[in-house]
């Protein structure tokens, strides 16, 4: 079978009312077509065709690096007009197609499979769904034999209609050349004067419908409320799996991108996590935000921590309150417990660096990397000013700027020395 994706994003999306493009907007992390791409892409695909127009270019440029066709479709006539513009491409009339709506995001592989698996034999397959608050979406009208006869969108819908609560999800499978019969009949001589694709669902067609078990893949995002719910459910599925993998989690955490957490660690409550990989037996503290990072078995951080992308936090690591680190390695069992910034550095183990310590990494133009050897230690409210290395053992007295490498095992002070002046009197307030 050759299969073609055809995915519709054209649409200007003017119901989220935020004047970003609406594919753009994010769901756990990701834009809300990138999840669309991504399943895609598991079909394995002969070509994805994603149609696009409405801020056209802000699009390609966020999925330039993606393997997709990328077909304009000039003005949004409607979603039967937006595959019309793809079908010049397609010439082999036995060809498959499967259309999807780009806002539907947490649409899954496993049921596109089902409805390619369980429809190929009719003209067209459709999922369908059952949703308790179906307003907006278009109705699945049937006749008396149960068969789908319609599809009657919100705005043309008649009261009765409208307490249907069986809808159109908006994926289709059929073939060219049945797109090519089927398209050019369709007219605007509807509520909002647009070509729906909906309009290729008639009586006299085969229709094979399947229906989907879970409402939220088939959700389609059209406001920012809209996809608020999406979310919530969303993370919670996530929780829920992670939970029953034996990862203990708060409330409200947030989750984004590729998580890998092992069983036995604890994620405190509104922590936001994005793209990391967590070892067993770690504590994440309360309000703790980290990206893109590695945390080895046996750490805890926060409460209040900021692990920026590219840190590793090697086994027994303690990161503590308000903690910034950034494209750092710390060593086996080191510890920043308070109040400190941590950027570029190789950090060795069983180094101690006191509250409020910081690095200077950045000298206005550029980065410089900091080294600290194994069981350092720099004394709190101290400067390490980059590039600079402090050496094995070395000890570096609290409150000194350290702009020059620090030698191992010896004791480095940088700050004036403390004096007491004997005569001094205490300033008196002067008499008006
Ligand atoms: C559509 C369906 C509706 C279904 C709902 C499911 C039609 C006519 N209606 O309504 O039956 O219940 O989805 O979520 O199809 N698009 C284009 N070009 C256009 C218009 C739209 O590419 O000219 C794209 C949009 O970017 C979007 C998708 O098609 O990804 C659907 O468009 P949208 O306006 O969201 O349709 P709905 O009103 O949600
Ligand atoms: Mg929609």
């Amino acid at each position: 079978m050759t299969l073609n994706i055809l995915i519709l994003a054209a649409g200007q999306g003017t119901r989220m009312k935020s004047g970003l493009p609406k594919m753009l907007h994010m769901l756990s992390g990701k834009p809300l077509l990138q999840h669309v791409i991504e399943v895609g892409q598991s079909l394995h695909p002969h070509k994805i065709w994603l149609v696009y127009g409405h801020e056209g270019e802000k699009l390609k440029q966020a999925f330039e690096n993606y393997p997709v066709e990328w077909i304009e479709q000039k003005e949004q006539l409607g979603t039967a007009h937006a595959v019309m513009q793809v079908l010049p491409h397609l010439k082999n009339p036995q060809e498959k197609v499967l259309i999807l709506y780009g806002d539907m995001p947490l649409i899954s592989p496993k049921t596109l499979k089902d409805l390619i698996e369980k429809t190929s034999h009719a003209d067209l397959g459709l999922l369908t769904a059952v949703f308790n608050e179906p307003k907006g979406f278009g109705r699945i009208l049937r006749d008396k034999d149960n068969k789908v006869i319609k599809i009657v969108e919100e705005k043309d819908a008649d009261e009765n209609q409208k307490k249907i609560k069986e809808i159109n999800p908006g994926v289709y499978f059929t073939n060219v050349a049945h797109l090519q019969e089927w398209l050019p009949q369709i007219s605007t001589k509807n509520a909002q004067q647009e070509y729906y694709l909906t309009d290729i669902v008639n009586e006299k067609i085969n229709i094979a419908d399947v229906p989907v078990e879970n409402p939220h893949e088939v959700y389609g995002v059209n406001d920012l409320e809209q996809l608020h719910q999406l979310e919530c459910y969303h993370q919670q599925k996530i929780a829920k799996n992670l939970r029953l993998s034996g990862v203990m989690i708060g409330k409200q955490v947030v989750f984004e991108g590729n998580i890998d957490i092992a069983p036995g660690t604890k994620i405190g409550s509104y922590c936001v996590l994005k793209n990391v990989k967590i070892a067993k037996n770690v504590e994440i503290r309360s309000h703790s935000v980290i990206e893109d990072s590695v945390i080895e078995a046996n750490c805890t951080v926060g409460p209040f921590a900021r692990i920026r992308p590219e840190t590793h936090l090697c086994e027994k690591a303690r990161v503590g309150n308000f903690v910034e680190i950034k494209k750092s390695r710390i060593g086996k069992g080191s510890k920043i417990p308070h109040l400190s910034y941590v950027g570029d550095t190789l950090m060795g183990e069983h180094v101690n660096f006191g509250a409020g310590a910081i690095i200077c990494n950045y000298d206005g133009a550029n980065k410089h990397q900091t080294v600290i050897e194994n069981n350092v230690f720099i004394g709190s409210a101290s400067q390490l000013v980059a590039p600079v290395k402090i050496e094995e053992g070395a000890f570096i007295g609290t409150g000194s700027t350290i702009t020059k490498d620090a030698p191992a095992h010896k004791l480095t002070i940088a700050r004036a020395r403390q004096t007491t002046i004997q005569r001094w009197n205490r300033p008196k307030k002067q008499e008006k």
